[in-house]
């Protein structure tokens, strides 16, 4: 009995990574429309560009985008819901067709997959406890600061604690699953300072009361700007086209930037309940 519920479970798995793998080439336009799927990797904890909305599926801006491009191209979405450190390395082993999750568009990443051209621009944002000023990089001197495992949040602190304005100082950071698991430490006073993308630093101070976001700045240079954009597998030109295509309409169109406020809305009502 064990043995049979044991090679069902096997069976199961197989087939869960087989749909991307034997015999589908994944980011490959034809074999995405000859399985009648698009594969999609993403970590739903990014309001308003991923988050599990109602029903418990993952929905936001960059799911919208997502969902026209399937729609062009005939296909299913699915959303297949990973660890945000993961998933780099999943689309460039060809894991699943693309991944969406915010993901800053920098040079180090670059050589490991392609980046669709920018659909939207952030600024790094520090989440505080409502009675705390931190504004500059520098007042975090000694402070314990956290984040999201693998963000480039987490990379700015690291190097300034490394290298930079925080050397010596005893600043820490600690990284953890989700920014959101990093807000309930910030509210337990085991963190002095969240460090997350600005509209995703908006949202979950608001949905954590006693907490504020503020943009991050430094006392010795202008805030540098982050591009997001969306990744697939190194040489897959065609189906990064049609996501440069259906981004740029949508940008043009402004349904871009109204889905951002329409999914920041939805992400608060959630809350709400
Ligand atoms: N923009 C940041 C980065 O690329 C954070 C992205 C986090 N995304 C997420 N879905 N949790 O590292």
């Amino acid at each position: 009995m064990l043995k049979k519920l044991l090679s069902g479970c096997v069976c199961a798995v197989l087939s869960a990574v087989m749909l991307t793998s034997c015999g589908r080439k994944a980011g490959d336009v034809a074999s995405i429309k000859k399985h009648g799927n698009l594969v999609v990797y993403t970590s739903p904890d990014f309001p308003p560009y991923e988050f599990i909305g109602e029903e418990g599926k993952a929905i936001g801006c960059e799911i919208a985008i997502l969902e026209k491009v399937a729609s062009k191209l005939g296909v299913k979405l699915e959303v297949k819901p990973a660890q945000f450190d993961s998933i780099i390395m999943a689309i460039a082993s060809g894991k699943a067709d693309l991944g969406a999750s915010g993901f800053t568009i920098t040079d180090e990443r670059k050589q490991q997959v392609d980046f669709t051209v920018p659909f939207d621009r952030s600024y790094q944002y520090l989440i505080l406890r409502e009675e705390d000023n931190y504004k500059y990089l520098e007042d975090l001197a000694g402070k314990a600061i956290g984040g999201q495992v693998g963000n480039t949040g987490m990379l700015l602190v690291e190097d300034a604690i490394n290298k930079g304005e925080l050397k010596d100082t005893k600043a820490e950071l600690k990284q953890f699953k989700t920014a959101s698991d990093a807000v309930l430490e910030l509210k337990n006073k085991k963190l002095d300072a969240v460090v997350v993308d600005k509209l995703v630093a908006i949202e979950l101070s608001k949905q954590n009361e006693g907490t504020k976001a503020v943009q991050l700045l430094f006392k010795t240079a202008e805030p540098e700007h982050e591009d997001f954009g969306m990744i697939v597998k190194k040489g897959n030109a065609e189906l990064l086209q049609l996501l440069n295509a259906t981004i740029t309409e949508m940008k043009e169109s402004g349904e871009l930037e109204v889905n951002l406020l329409k999914y920041s809305e939805i992400a608060r009502k959630l809350q709400d309940k």
